[in-house]
This record gives structure tokens, sequence and C-alpha cells, in this order.
């Protein structure tokens, strides 16, 4: 029997790893930032002229995910608001919208209303865009005694998904020669680089007066920036001398993620506490790894579209119930359409979008999509899942209409007839 009591004991007594974990969270800023004194200056030289209560010219950030974008905008901020009461100076008010989470214009522009005035709420649907456009301008010229600071955060997201999104952005960047007091600046983030090339043009013009790069950090970058979190995060002896650097190599082969290479250091961190380890050694960094890489499919999963879903439970269920045996597009695509029949509101997709969707989920490194050569009957792709069956099952639990399919055992296995391109075949042998 697990004795818990004494497992806590032994807890407090033999807890040497930290020494305070909230500074490995993401949400912590630190004091310095390494690596990232160019994209301060810059954002600082832009936005100091709010010390002379005239309104700074908007902003695009672009870097990738974990490259210290919103960290070194909140730097900023801290810095300019002291330095705005030092001076006696209306503070700043600062907006941040995340455009995952709020991804409609409408939305954009009544949430920015809510912030300013939250007892007077314009509702979340329901007025015509103009009068939620008026509004906010009259909350501005009522709320802002200085410079509003408008954040977009994922700004791309908003401009794909939205085409009005263009009218909102242009009206918004220029909403200044309609304001009588507030002044508005507009600091979009994007982590897509290419994402301007999307943009038209007359609100690039506008929204992008200065453009900062924040470029993907290497792996000594990475290797100083953890060192110098490390350094109040951990007690003294808790981390093996090669621990920051194998963190920082794991991180860099990425992509250069300040993000994910703190999350494997607390991580692996938090796996030797629990193990009631003295130190961390490499083997908790391969574990955290592993744990990271598992919530990232997981995450991938829960966000795909339900046809997508529909198709990875088709090769899901051939590969439950025909334990060994190749499974290939015609196989999948047949037991798609068992299913789909079975799943509400699901339209029928063709044999060729299909392919292309297991070509996406084969991109993604979900499942694994080969394509071999069957000598003279030409080229086939073999299809199968790269991770256990029972993860895909958890991973797909919170889709509802699929819940009862997890069992189905696809009719189509036992007959020896395939689809390609449209066509029914007999297998071979
Ligand atoms: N130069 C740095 N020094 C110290 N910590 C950093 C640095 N750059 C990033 N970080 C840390 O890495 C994590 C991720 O950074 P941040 O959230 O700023 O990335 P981002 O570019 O905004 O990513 P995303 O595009 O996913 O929003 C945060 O915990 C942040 O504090
Ligand atoms: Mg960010």
């Amino acid at each position: 029997m697990f004795d818990i009591d004494n497992y806590f004991e032994n807890f407090v007594k033999t807890n040497k790893i930290f020494e305070e974990r909230n500074i490995l969270r993401p949400e912590f800023v630190p004091k310095i930032l390494p690596h990232r004194d160019n994209q301060i200056r810059k954002i600082a030289e832009i936005v100091a002229c709010t010390l002379k209560n005239s309104k700074p010219s908007n902003i695009f950030i672009f870097g990738k995910t974990g490259t210290g974008k919103t960290a070194v905008v909140n730097y900023v901020k801290g810095h300019l608001n002291i330095q705005c009461r030092n001076s006696e100076l209306p503070e700043p008010k600062w907006i941040s919208l995340n455009c995952q989470q709020v991804n409609s214009s409408y939305r954009v522009l009544a949430r920015i209303c809510n912030e300013l005035d939250p007892y007077n709420p314009v509702p979340i649907a329901g007025w015509p865009i103009d009068v939620v456009f008026d509004k906010l301008i009259e909350k501005l010229d009522t709320y802002v005694h200085g410079i509003c600071f408008i954040i977009l955060d994922e700004i791309d997201i908003l401009v794909k998904k939205m085409k009005k999104s263009h009218d909102i952005l242009y009206n918004l960047a220029r909403i200044n020669s309609r304001l009588k007091q507030a002044k508005v600046n507009i600091i979009g983030i994007s982590n897509v680089l290419n994402f301007k090339n999307s943009l038209d043009p007359r609100v690039l013009s506008s929204l992008g007066e200065e453009e900062i790069v924040f470029p993907a950090y290497n792996a000594q970058e990475l290797k100083e920036i953890l060192d110098q979190r490390a350094n109040f995060a951990f007690q003294r002896g808790a981390l093996a001398h090669d621990i920051i650097p194998l963190c920082a190599a794991l991180a860099a082969k990425e992509h250069g993620d300040a993000r994910k290479a703190l999350d494997l250091l607390r991580k692996a961190g938090e796996l030797a506490e629990r193990r009631q380890s003295p130190s961390i050694t490499s083997d908790f960094v391969y574990f955290a790894q592993n744990d990271i890489e598992k919530d990232k499919m997981k995450e991938y999963c829960e966000s795909l579209p339900l046809q997508s879903k529909a198709i990875l439970l088709s090769i899901y269920a051939m590969q439950k119930n025909r334990a060994g045996n190749a499974i290939i597009t015609g196989d999948v695509y047949s037991c798609y359409l068992e299913l789909q029949k079975q799943i509400p509101g699901l339209n029928k997709l063709s044999q060729r979008r299909v392919s292309e969707i297991i070509r996406e989920l084969d991109l993604s490194g979900i499942v694994n999509a080969q394509i071999k050569s069957n000598g003279r009957y030409g080229r086939t792709k073999f299809i199968n899942l790269n991770i256990p069956l029972e993860d895909l099952n958890k991973y797909l639990l919170n889709e509802n209409r699929l819940n009862d399919l997890f069992d189905y055992r696809p009719k189509c296995i036992g007959s020896n007839i395939t689809c390609f391109k449209g066509q029914k075949y007999v297998k071979l042998g």
C-alpha cells in the first residue's frame, strides 16, 4: 500500500530542488532579458514620445513562438509606466487582446470598449459594427487621458479568419483622426513571418509604420537565458552541470524557442522533485521532453476539425482491428465512409480530400504515411498511427460525437474490395 504520510514527510525533508519555481513560469517577467537589447531599444525609442504626450508610431512585431515578443513588450510597458509616474504624467492605458481568443472584428471592438468601461458593457453580439465603433470612440475620449496602447497578439489569426478585419484594422489604425482627447497606438504581434503579404496595402502602411523582427535564439543564447533564470529558481546543487546545455540544445533544435527551453527545465525539476531525487539528471530532461511532446499532441488533436478527427479515428479503427496488416489510403477511406454515416452533421468528403487530410496529419507527426514501391503494382501509401492507440483514444475524448465509435469494428476489414481514386478494386493476395 502507498504510504502517503511517509511520502509527504520525505517530500518536505528531501525537497532540495526548487528555490522559487515561479521564476520558470511563462508569465514571469525577468528583470533582464538577455539577447533582446536591440528589440527593447527599438521599441523604447518608438514609445518614448509618450513621455512628451505625443502619439508613437504603430508597431508590427514579428517572430516565431517563444522568441520573447510578449516578454519584451511587457518589459517596456513596465518601464514606461514607472517613468510616467516619476514624471507625474498620466500612465498610458494598455489593452491587450489575443486574437486567437477574440477572433471576430465585432468582438475585438466590444472587448476594447469593455476593458475601458466594464460597468456599461457592449453586448457580445447584436449591434451594427459601426455603432460599436462609434461607442469605442466615445469611451476612448471619456476614459483615456493620454495614450492608449492596444496590443493585438496573434493578429494574423484575425486577418486569416475575417475578411472584414481589414476594414476594422484600417479604421483602428486611423482612429486618431476621430478622437478629440485620447490617442491610440496599435502594437500588432504575429508569429507568422510572411503574414505581411496577406495584408491589404492600406492596412499595412498605417499599421506597420515601424517593424521589429525577433530572431530565434540559438543554443548559446538559450543557455544564457536559462542560466540567468536558473540562478534564482533552483537550490544550490540541484542542477548537474550538463542540464542547462542539454535543455538549450533540445529547444534550439526545434526553432530556438525560449518557452520550450524553460518548460523543459521546469518540468525536469518537477519530475526530479516528485521522485524525491536530490538533483536533476539528464534522464529527467528526456522524460520531461516526452511529456511535453505528449501535451503538444493532445492539444493538436483537440484543436483538429471534426473531419480530421473522423479520419484519425478511421486509421485508429483499422489499426486496432487489423493487428499487424498494412493499411492503405483506400482502407482508411472505406472505414471513413462507414463512420461518417454515424457521426451527426458530418458531410461526406471525397477520397482526394481525405488523402490531403492524411498528408496534413502526416506532416504534423501524428500519423506516418510512407510511400512504398510495390514493384509492378506501382507506388502505394502505407499509413499507421505514430502514437499508441490508447493515447489517441484519450486525446479524442473531448469530442462527444466520436465517443461511441472507439469500439467500432469496420465492416470493410472482412472485404477484399478497396477504393482507389473513386473506383473499387479487388485486393491482390
Ligand atoms: N531574452 C529572454 N530572457 C529571458 N527570458 C525570456 C527571453 N525571451 C523569452 N523569455 C521567456 O520565454 C518565455 C516565452 O517568451 P514570450 O512569451 O515572450 O514569447 P513570444 O515570442 O511572445 O511567444 P508566442 O509567439 O508564442 O506568444 C517567457 O517565459 C519569457 O519570459
Ligand atoms: Mg506572445
